[in-house]
């Protein structure tokens, strides 16, 4: 009798293993760029390995006592996602636009200062990657390098550059006429840093990084240097902007603006009246004012109260492609990543930012599939369940 034939075996796409036996890849692989990570949650290790102690507290901590960084994560994990079975779809689409960008995916980096400390490339390396992913970045006016040399490194995807507003006004109209001759297309203003938040741990760790990585921009020759605008942001005491100042200064702009740092209905309004082009429901991943709510929770209010009239991007939490494909049923165009996007920079500079997104995407376009979704237009909140907050 002939043996039988053996059991055909499934191609998996990715090495089996369970994500507790993964080991962290060692450091002297990690800039390698042949390292092939198989989960975000792989390279969230690699990339915190590979970072100082006191740098890998300030990526991952939030202020006060980090309840509201625990907040966001807690939101999503009470939601759930109901599917529509046997629901006929051939092949997910995560394209979609924002603003008039087009994007592969409903994804656009945060802008996070300081990101040379993370990899020496820092946001050069991450418009790169995003450029060959097809989204686009939001680049922090406190970086490590330059709006121009991010726009150089890579035209396609350095398309939004985020602002604080804060004086001098000359600064900050200075910034968006760089930003208009460099060829982006937006504006970012950060309306949830009227002050730096409380952060702990990197009181704790008396940290104290050089200021050299957050001056990108902020040349000493220039209307401020970066000294002076940590010093603004870093008093209590210190005059602050209102939505009224905002209107009249982003009136000389020439170019639309988001409003990012948006938690509720009342604040949505009053940015679509100061003139704002879209906005970004966020608490700034959990960085500024602790016991703020998570984002996620007090999104379908902001989406009921915008209804349409400016599209909405949401920050704050967001690690895996479950959670965007329920930010997105929830009333979200699309979502920033912060800490994915730095852990990524962390692992492996641009390669490891490019794997973040590929991973991201096809973890919510496999998301899609089993919940019976063939376009991003078609979720909405059908397809969500559980408690909010
Ligand atoms: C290390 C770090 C630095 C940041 N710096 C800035 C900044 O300069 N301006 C700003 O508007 N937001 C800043 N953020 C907040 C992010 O833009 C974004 O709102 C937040 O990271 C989203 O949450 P997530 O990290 O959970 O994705 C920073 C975040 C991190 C982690």
């Amino acid at each position: 009798m002939p043996a039988p034939a053996p059991a055909a075996r499934m191609a998996l796409p990715i090495t089996p293993r369970s994500s507790a036996d993964a080991p962290a890849p060692r450091a002297e692989s990690l800039y390698r760029s042949d390292v092939q990570f198989s989960t975000l949650g792989e390279i969230r290790r690699a990339g915190l390995a590979a970072l100082d102690p006191d740098v890998a507290d300030f990526l991952e901590s939030g202020s006060g006592a980090e309840l509201t960084l625990r907040a966001n994560r807690a939101a999503f994990a009470r939601r759930t996602i109901v599917p529509r079975p046997m629901h006929a779809t051939a092949s997910p689409d995560t394209s979609t636009s924002f603003l008039g960008i087009p994007l592969a995916a409903p994804i656009l980096t945060a802008p996070f200062g300081g990101d040379a400390l993370f990899h020496r490339d820092g946001h050069l390396a991450v418009a790169r990657a995003n450029a060959a992913h097809g989204i686009a970045s939001i680049v922090p006016e406190a970086g490590s390098f330059s709006l121009e040399a991010i726009a150089e490194a890579a035209p396609a995807a350095a398309r939004i550059l985020q602002l604080h507003p804060i004086d001098p006004v000359e600064h900050v109209v200075g910034m968006s006429r760089r930003a208009r001759r460099a060829g982006y297309g937006a504006l970012c203003v950060t309306v949830d840093c009227p002050v730096g938040g409380w952060r702990t741990r990197n009181r704790e760790n008396r940290f104290d990084p050089d200021l050299r990585h957050f001056a990108g921009n902020l040349d000493e020759t220039g209307t401020i240097g970066v000294a002076e605008l940590f010093g603004r942001l870093l008093d209590v005491d210190g005059a602050r902007w209102d939505w009224a100042r905002l209107r009249e200064v982003a009136a000389e702009f020439e170019l639309p603006w988001i409003a990012k740092g948006v938690l509720g209905a009342d604040a949505a309004e009053q940015a679509i009246a100061a003139g704002a082009s879209a906005i970004v429901v966020s608490n700034h991943g959990g960085r500024q004012l602790d016991h703020a709510p998570a984002s996620l929770d007090v999104l379908p209010e902001v989406a009921e109260a915008v209804a349409g009239r400016v599209p909405i991007a949401l920050d704050s939490g967001v690690r895996t492609g479950a959670d965007v494909l329920l930010a997105l049923a929830l009333g979200a165009d699309v979502v920033v990543l912060g800490r994915l996007t730095a852990y990524g920079l962390a692992a492996g500079g641009q390669h490891g930012v490019a794997r973040t997104l590929e991973l991201l995407t096809d973890e919510l376009r496999t998301t899609m599939a089993l919940a019976g979704v063939e376009r991003l237009a078609d979720l909405d909140a059908r397809f969500v369940g559980g408690r909010p907050a």
